[in-house]
């Protein structure tokens, strides 16, 4: 007899982080995958702008957890459309913080490094938020109304992410791969410090994180190290066996984005690492994971 595993509700799930967590957590769960655009077997349609679709969306899957991955974002989408960003991005999650809530359904919450305003760098839970711009500010947002409305939620910060190409968007490092594969040089900026995490261990973090209910509140996934854009992609020019001098240093300084960009918005994923019993990647060894094969069920879909 086969074991019916319980229901998962995936948000997001043709995201650049949704279709790694579409594959990965396959197995374990029995993933309904929701967005505009999903296709294929247990695909739910989901617009996130409307209550009544995400309403939909819940009965359907009749959810154990649902791990929120669908958003716009796009911070400078969001700086453009305010109102819609304000309905897909805040109001979205306090429907599902609702749902969650009265069902006593777990709640696992995407959110970004961009809540910082990347004065300081190297934030960790226990640091104030400052949002700057319509994309962070909504996300603080949705990280109180998660927590408000679905007790023992997970807020899950993350920064710039990275993997494989599973299709779908592309990451900053295929535009690296693209042009440097080309012999075009690359600009990136020496002003500006992250710690991008590696989107293919995210599956991983949440399989653990989904198998302790005691775990809530927010956590920071970001990588191991702080570096700026500039010698993040010098690191990855290096492992992947391209020209390093085609790595050209700019200023975010000198650059106008619709809304704003923290300096160093670098996350401390020490609290997370040491709860789950996982170490994140640096930068160095997420990109040389992108050489090895793919872990099993990380295929393409
Ligand atoms: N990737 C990063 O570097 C990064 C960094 C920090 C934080 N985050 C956070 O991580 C989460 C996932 O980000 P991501 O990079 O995977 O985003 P993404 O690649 O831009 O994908 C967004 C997902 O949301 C869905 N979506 C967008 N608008 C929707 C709507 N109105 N109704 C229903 N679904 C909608 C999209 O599906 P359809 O188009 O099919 O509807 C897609 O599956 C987000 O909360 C984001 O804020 C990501």
């Amino acid at each position: 007899m086969t074991k019916t595993l319980p229901a998962l509700l995936l948000t997001g799930a043709t995201g650049y982080i949704g279709r790694r967590l579409a594959a990965g957590l396959e197995g374990s769960w029995t993933v309904f995958r929701a967005s505009r655009t999903a296709a294929g077997e247990r695909a739910l349609d989901l617009n996130l702008a409307e209550p009544e679709s995400i309403r939909r969306a819940f009965d359907a899957a009749a959810p154990a957890v649902v791990v929120h991955a669908g958003a716009e974002a796009d911070p400078d989408a969001c700086e453009r459309d305010p109102e819609r960003a304000r309905r897909v991005n805040v109001d979205a999650v306090k429907t599902l913080g609702r749902l969650c809530g009265a069902s006593r359904t777990r709640l696992i919450h995407f959110s970004t490094d961009l809540v910082f305003d990347g004065e300081r760098g190297w934030y960790s839970e226990e640091d104030a938020p400052n949002p700057r711009g319509v994309y962070a500010r909504g996300k603080l947002e949705s990280e109180e109304a998660a927590l408000a409305g679905a007790p023992g939620a997970v807020v899950l910060r993350v920064s710039t992410a990275y993997g494989r190409s599973l299709g779908g968007r592309p990451s900053f490092v295929d535009g690296l791969r693209g042009k440097l594969a080309a012999g075009e040089a690359v600009t990136a900026f020496t002003d500006q410090w992250r710690t991008s995490t590696a989107a293919d261990q995210l599956p991983e973090v949440l399989a653990r994180l989904l198998a302790d209910p005691d775990l809530e509140g927010v956590f920071h996934w970001g990588g191991a190290e702080r570096a700026t854009r500039f010698a993040t992609a010098e690191i990855f020019a290096r492992v992947m066996g391209f020209d390093e001098r085609l790595v050209r240093p700019g200023r975010a300084a000198d650059v106008r984005f619709a809304s704003p960009r923290p300096r160093d918005s670098s996350l401390d994923s020490s609290r997370l690492a040491a709860a789950i019993g996982v170490a994140p990647l640096g930068y160095e060894a997420g990109f040389k994971a992108l050489l090895e094969p793919a872990p099993d069920r990380l295929g393409q879909r």
